[in-house]
């Protein structure tokens, strides 16, 4: 994948209907999702439980895009081949998850895949100053992680600014996660993320029988933005 800072709008199947997953990738990537991103939770790290990865490695065959798989578990290594094998693209691993947070990144690119670091709203955004050049993606996460449709925290704002300071010319996404809408959608791009996850904004209103609410909810964060 050639890298470019163009607007990426990630759905968080986190706000699909779980028994139904197979058909909700198809209908928000039909409607135009450019990334399908996968909420991975261990009851530890955050309070809440999600997906293993015989759940991911099912997915896998309905995403035609990107799978963004966004590990939120600790401790994270144990865990990475396995999910590697389950098919995610990219993935994503905290950098509160463990105390060796390069490790881990060394061991996500030595599978093959994009590596992800993400922080959680407390942490600064000189933690990843020196991961970066074993990332490719940084993820601020803009409400405390472990739910969907939670309120923004616009303190991340400045983070996101920051990170995008120290990542200068390099070939690195900022990714925003969290109450992001059509409200906060420009807020975030114009700090300097470039990849959306959105979960209720996207889901709102829509089904497997009504996609196309889908698309005016992917459509709304677009023109926001623009
Ligand atoms: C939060 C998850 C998010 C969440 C976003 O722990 O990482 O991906 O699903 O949901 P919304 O967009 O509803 O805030
Ligand atoms: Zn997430």
């Amino acid at each position: 994948m050639d890298f470019d800072r163009k607007i990426r709008i990630a759905p968080s199947i986190l706000s699909a209907d779980f028994a139904n997953f197979g058909a909700e990738i198809r209908a928000i990537e039909d409607q135009g999702a450019d990334w399908v991103h996968v909420d991975v939770m261990d009851g530890h790290f955050v309070p809440n439980l999600t997906f293993g990865p015989p759940a991911v490695k099912a997915f896998r065959p309905h995403v035609k895009t990107f799978m963004d798989v966004h590990l939120m578990i600790a401790p994270v290594d144990a865990y990475i081949d396995a999910y590697a094998e389950a098919g995610a693209d990219m993935i994503t691993a905290h950098v509160e998850a463990g105390p060796h947070p390069h490790r881990t990144l060394q061991a996500i690119r030595a599978t093959g895949k994009k590596a992800g670091i993400a922080l959680n709203p407390g942490t600064p955004a000189e933690a990843v100053d020196y991961l970066l050049d074993l990332c490719d993606m940084v993820l601020v996460m803009t409400v405390n992680p472990g739910f969907g449709g939670q309120k923004f925290f616009h303190s991340q704002l400045d983070k996101i600014a920051r990170i995008r300071a120290l990542i200068g010319d390099r070939p690195i996404h900022i990714q925003v996660d969290g109450g992001v809408d059509p409200t906060t959608a420009p807020l975030v791009a114009k700090a300097g993320a470039d990849v959306l996850v959105a979960g209720s904004a996207v889901f709102k209103g829509g089904s497997v029988a009504s996609p196309d609410v889908y698309g005016t909810n992917m459509q709304a964060i677009r023109a926001a933005i623009a």
